[in-house]
């Protein structure tokens, strides 16, 4: 039950207090620290890149969970991982003409791969790929932006992939999440929450962690 991993999105943190930030969320029982790389191209939005992921791998040892929000990443994959990534997540929309491809490479890194698909897209384009990834991120939101209210439509994806994969394969979602969303989507099977706005507008972070891991 309390095998969730929780990764907490920082693009709700204080960007001036970073360090603090994260140091916060570690010692509150954050598994992994999400961070959201937009380029304004993928997604409407511009947010942060490889200099920021390399200055975060110095300060704390909680795995970085790098989702790309970005076009053509195989131009970028090699630089996020020298930059201290352990997990990167690339969407299928972004890439499928090369996507095999993109996850040959991202494991040459010795990189966890993970492939998003956002809500319009079905969970059937990723069946390919399962066999070859190590986490789906089905998006429970339209990516781009904090604080957004949760799609539940979107939620659906998580039984119909959950089926098709072992245990210690990761579904992850990400948008919206909270302390009832995310009971909807470990109970449909995911086994990763992102959270950013509920966990960064807590003045508990520990407690809303903790609500996430179904402890309290
Ligand atoms: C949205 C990002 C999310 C975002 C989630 O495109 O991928 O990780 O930070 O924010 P909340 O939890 O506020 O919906
Ligand atoms: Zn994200």
């Amino acid at each position: 039950m309390n095998n969730i991993i929780i990764s907490p999105s920082i693009l709700s943190a204080d960007f001036v207090n970073l360090e603090r930030d994260i140091k916060r969320i570690e010692e509150a029982g954050a598994d992994w620290v999400h961070i959201d790389v937009m380029d304004g191209h993928f997604v409407p939005n511009i947010t942060i890149g490889i200099p920021v992921v390399k200055a975060i791998k110095r300060i704390t040892k909680l795995p970085l969970d790098v989702h790309l929000m970005i076009e053509n990443p195989e131009k970028y994959i090699g630089a996020f991982a020298k930059a201290g990534a352990d997990i990167i997540t690339i969407h299928y929309e972004a890439c499928e003409e090369n996507l095999k491809e993109n996850i040959d490479l991202i494991k040459a890194c010795n990189v966890k791969v993970g492939v998003s698909i956002k809500p319009k897209t079905s969970q059937e384009r990723l069946y390919p790929y399962l066999k070859d990834i190590d986490l789906a991120l089905v998006m429970t939101v339209e990516p781009g932006f904090g604080g957004q209210e949760f799609l539940h439509h979107c939620a659906m994806k998580i039984p119909k992939i959950k089926e098709l994969v072992n245990d210690d394969f990761i579904i992850q979602v990400d948008g919206g999440i909270n302390n009832i969303t995310s009971k909807i989507c470990t109970s449909l099977g995911a086994n990763s929450l992102v959270a950013g706005s509920y966990i960064y507008g807590s003045s508990d972070i520990k407690s809303s962690i903790n609500s996430l891991k179904n402890m309290s």
